[in-house]
């Protein structure tokens, strides 16, 4: 294969300029390293007039993208539009059936649409390459895929959204507001367009359910990743775990259970100091992965942002440069299991629980006795001062108990004419 790969760019925002420079300012030490340059020839946004801080001038600008992806005169079409259907959607299918590869930084995309897409592309002999949709940086589609494909996994987890680690590590380390900080990891290019997909945890389960795919071989199943995200984390719960040592963390956590099931879960988890992913701050992310012949493996880089994100980008514009192919998600996509989701009910583990309660006599009895006649056993307590007829916050943390039984413990302790808010219930994860 010779001469240089011509690209067409569908969306020049905060990914797509930065591989504009990226393929600009690295254009010899590409060459070298794959033996071709890489040329964009095509490109597409919705107005012409923005300035983006790149140059543009030398390309075909199209108004329509989908046009664009049907017939320019390309090898590959980089899709970095954003959303699950829509726009993206169409310009993936129409780069496919027109026989380009495409390389996308989507996981909404994937997480709604990944198995179908990957079909496409495998029957076609092309490409399609996503490293840049799960963790920004880090290239962990190919370390899963690649690097560990000698191994069964039985779990991988990790800190995947960058805009919640940043605001969790903000609130702890400055106490400043959760608003506040949204707003700046905003500005830096880290959100999502609608920043809710960060916060819910809809960012974090659609690329867990990516991940999953391709730890365990299985079709893309966002329908059955569990997800809560962090809005109900306060500054009291995240002062309180410093007390108890623990970090609150959003984690997205996919591992086998009984029955040959694979669990997927995105919610805040309190994870001891001790354990390296505690220290994972700001919009780094870290993925671990467990194999049965490697053990533990760890990967840690920064999640979001112009430059990591158009690195990963341009990771997999090199490995098509070059002609590496590996089926997408790992296995060939009519080959990609159908294992049964698990529930949460089931779930095993130990609860942090604070509740708002006014300081009466006998309310925590009450409360002892709601969590002991559901089997739910109690670590430590914490009750700070005094506040008689007032407010006060109580903070427990349980032994290993079942879900079910935690919930209707909680449910019950939330009916009681003294606990004046909603319970804040946060999972204890031994990593
Ligand atoms: P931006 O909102 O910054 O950029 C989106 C681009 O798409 C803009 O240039 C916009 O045009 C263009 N666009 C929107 N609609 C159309 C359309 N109908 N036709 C053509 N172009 C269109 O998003 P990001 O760069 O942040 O994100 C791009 C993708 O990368 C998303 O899938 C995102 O989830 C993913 N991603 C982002 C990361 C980040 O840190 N930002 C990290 C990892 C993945 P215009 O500029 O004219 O408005
Ligand atoms: N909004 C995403 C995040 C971008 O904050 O992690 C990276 O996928």
């Amino acid at each position: 294969v010779s001469g240089p790969v011509r690209i067409a760019l569908a969306g020049v925002g905060t990914v797509g300029a930065g591989v504009v420079k990226l393929l600009d300012t690295q254009a010899d030490l590409l060459e070298r390293r794959c033996g071709r340059r890489f040329t964009v020839t095509d490109v597409s946004a919705r107005d012409r007039g923005r300035d983006r801080g790149v140059d543009l001038s030398g390309m075909r600008w199209h108004d329509d993208a989908v046009a664009m992806a049907r017939t320019a005169e390309v090898d590959v079409v980089v899709e970095l539009i954003g959303g699950a259907d829509g726009p993206a959607k169409a310009v993936c299918e129409a780069a496919l059936a027109a026989g380009r590869h495409v390389v996308t930084a989507n996981k909404a995309l994937l997480a709604h649409h990944g198995t179908a897409l990957a079909g496409r592309a495998e029957d076609a002999g092309l490409t399609l390459a996503y490293e840049a949709a799960v963790a920004g940086g880090i290239p962990i589609i190919r370390s899963l895929r690649e690097g560990l494909a000698g191994n069964a996994l039985s779990r991988v987890y990790g800190i995947l959204n960058g805009t919640c680690n940043y605001i969790l590590t903000a609130m702890r380390e400055t106490g400043r507001d959760f608003d506040d900080i949204l707003a700046e990891a905003q500005t830096l290019g880290y959100a999502e367009a609608d920043p809710s997909f960060d916060v819910d945890g809809i960012d974090a389960a659609h690329k867990l359910a990516i991940l999953a795919s391709v730890a365990f071989g299985t079709q893309v199943r966002l329908d059955a990743v569990h997800v809560e995200g962090i809005r109900h984390v306060s500054a009291l719960d995240i002062e309180y775990a410093e007390q108890l040592g623990y970090r609150i963390k959003l984690l997205g956590i996919a591992g086998r259970a009984e029955g040959g099931a694979i669990v997927q879960r995105v919610h805040p988890c309190m994870v001891k100091f001790g354990a390296p992913i505690a220290h994972v701050d700001g919009v780094y992310n870290a993925v671990v992965a467990e194999g049965d012949f490697v053990g533990s493996t760890m990967y840690e880089g920064r999640g979001a942002g112009q430059g990591p994100t158009a690195s990963a980008v341009v990771g997999d514009l090199m490995d098509i440069a070059a002609g590496r192919r590996s089926p997408t998600f790992g296995v060939p996509a009519g080959m990609l299991g159908t294992l049964p989701p698990a529930g949460m009910d089931r779930h095993v583990g130990a609860y942090y629980l604070r509740l708002m309660v006014i300081d009466q006599p006998g309310v925590f009895a009450s409360i002892a006795t709601a969590l002991g006649e559901h089997r739910v056993s109690i670590e430590s307590v914490l009750q700070r001062g005094r506040n008689p007829d007032d407010v006060v916050p109580v903070v427990m943390v349980t032994h290993e108990t079942q879900e079910a039984d935690m919930l209707r413990a909680v449910a019950r302790i939330a009916a009681h004419p003294a606990v004046v808010e909603r319970p804040t219930i946060i999972r204890i994860e031994a990593l």
